[in-house]
């Protein structure tokens, strides 16, 4: 029994009283922007990958009571994004639809909003994911070229117009594009990512050797089939007469030489951050399907596996801006009661090789275990059971889609390896971090 502000309560541990089944998982292959998929809109990703999830499941739209999905930076035409996909033909008009945003754990958010909405016994069964088309960035006008453009909209006689049409300069046509960098610090991921590095004491080679890592593994994963599977091809505007079925970030030929001849990006002088080692601008989509244990049960489906645990923890964004998963995975995991010992499988969102080695070395630390609320720290993670398929940094990472890739990619290969339990990480702008722990039953 816990004391709250308004008397006792139980606190419910593990997460719920009904149990959330991850049914499936499907995604669009990742692309890195401006390639193949530029053509297609961040609610075109989205609507091919929810459709094709109905499609691979045989599920009936008519099950479906609400969709939830993310998405980092909207189309300010349809801003909506989670009613737009909803409005595909195999859906009826009457599912409910929402999206949300929490940067780079956008998916993870729209995950855990539908886990709660069943938890809380408002709807049996729930498409959650997300879409980033980073191809398609809304470009806006400057502050003064908006005001004369009102203007010149309002102006009632052709002089008036003329004097405004004069009045442009140079500079007001310069374009605003969505910086990768935080609002409150000015800071960017990759100058983040850079003082991480130096404050961990995170060398180059090391990052490189992550990298390489984590494109040796994805090729496997797709070569093989695992990750394969789990991508819907899809077809390619204008002509529709070519399709894509895998990622195109994923550099077979890569190696330590190319890798270590590349220049830092975020600091040119003294920095270890390069395009190598950094996940790219990428387009693309997820969507997983996910229902009451009861629901599953009565329709047929085997659960890949059930949501044990989830956290989300933040820290402030002017200090270390990525680490917010060395705060979030302890309380996920002692919300599972479970230690990182009981994981059979850990996958962290690879920002930045930088990153996932800070988070490696965080999670280790009695100091970071002190912040999180810990008097032991979560631990070493076992390499042998982190990312085996890659991840981020080879596969992409569509900044609103990614937690929907992770999450698929955990479940199936918990199925495949018998494994039990599986804990999965994301970091995200703001300086804030997600945990999940999920549970697979045989
Ligand atoms: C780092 C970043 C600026 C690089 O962008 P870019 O310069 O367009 O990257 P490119 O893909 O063109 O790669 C640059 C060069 O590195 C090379 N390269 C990249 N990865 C490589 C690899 N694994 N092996 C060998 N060469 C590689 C490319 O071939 C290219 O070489 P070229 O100039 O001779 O063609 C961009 O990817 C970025 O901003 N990433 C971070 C995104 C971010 O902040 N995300 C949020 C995280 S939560």
């Amino acid at each position: 029994m816990e004391q709250g502000k308004w008397g006792s309560f139980h606190l419910m541990k593990p997460y719920g009283s009904r149990r959330v089944a991850i049914v499936a998982g499907v995604r669009t292959p990742f692309a890195r922007s401006g390639t193949v998929l530029k053509g297609l809109s961040a609610i075109d990703l989205g609507r091919a990958c929810v459709a094709e999830l109905l499609q691979r499941t045989a599920l009936s739209g008519g099950e479906v009571d609400a969709l939830v999905y993310g998405t980092v930076v909207p189309s300010v035409v349809a801003p909506n994004i989670a009613r737009e996909v909803s409005l595909i033909p195999l859906l009826p008009k009457g599912v409910e639809a929402v999206s949300v945003s929490r940067a780079c754990a956008s998916a993870n958010q729209a995950i855990t909003d539908a886990a709660d909405q069943i938890v809380l016994g408002h709807h049996d069964v729930i498409i959650a994911g997300g879409a980033e088309s980073l191809s398609n960035v809304p470009i806006l006008h400057s502050r003064s070229m908006s005001d004369k453009l009102v203007a010149l909209s309002r102006a009632k006689s052709i002089g008036l117009r003329l004097g405004i049409a004069a009045s442009v300069r140079p500079r007001d046509l310069v374009p605003i594009t969505p910086a990768i960098a935080e609002p409150s610090t000015g800071e960017s991921m990759g100058q983040s990512a850079e003082k991480m590095a130096k404050i961990n004491h995170i060398p180059r080679d090391e990052q490189d050797q992550f990298a390489l890592r984590s494109h040796r593994l994805a090729a496997v994963g797709l070569d093989g089939g695992r990750l394969t599977a789990e991508i819907a091809p899809i077809w390619i505007p204008p002509s529709y007469e070519q399709s894509l079925a895998t990622d195109n970030g994923v550099r077979r030929d890569s190696s330590i030489a190319q890798l270590s001849a590349l220049k830092p990006v975020f600091d040119r002088r003294y920095g270890s951050v390069t395009a190598g080692n950094a996940s790219p601008l990428t387009d693309g989509a997820s969507a997983v399907l996910l229902m009451s244990e009861e629901k599953a049960h009565a329709l047929g489906f085997k659960p890949l596996a059930f949501i044990r645990s989830y956290a989300y923890a933040a820290l402030d964004p002017g200090e270390q801006l990525l680490m917010g998963p060395v705060l979030a995975a302890p309380v996920a995991l002692d919300r599972a009661g479970l230690t990182l010992q009981d994981m059979d499988l850990v996958e962290m969102h690879e920002a930045f090789a930088a990153q996932v080695l800070c988070n490696l070395k965080g999670l280790a630390s009695r100091e970071w275990a002190e912040r999180a609320g810990f008097a032991k720290p979560v631990g070493e993670v076992d390499r042998a059971r982190l990312n085996v398929m890659g991840g981020s940094i080879s596969i992409g990472h569509p900044f609103g889609a990614t937690g929907g890739r992770i999450l698929t990619t955990l479940c199936n290969e918990l199925v495949r390896r018998g494994g039990q339990f599986g804990l999965m990480t994301v970091c995200a702008a703001g300086g804030m971090g997600h945990a999940m722990v999920v549970e697979r039953v045989s």
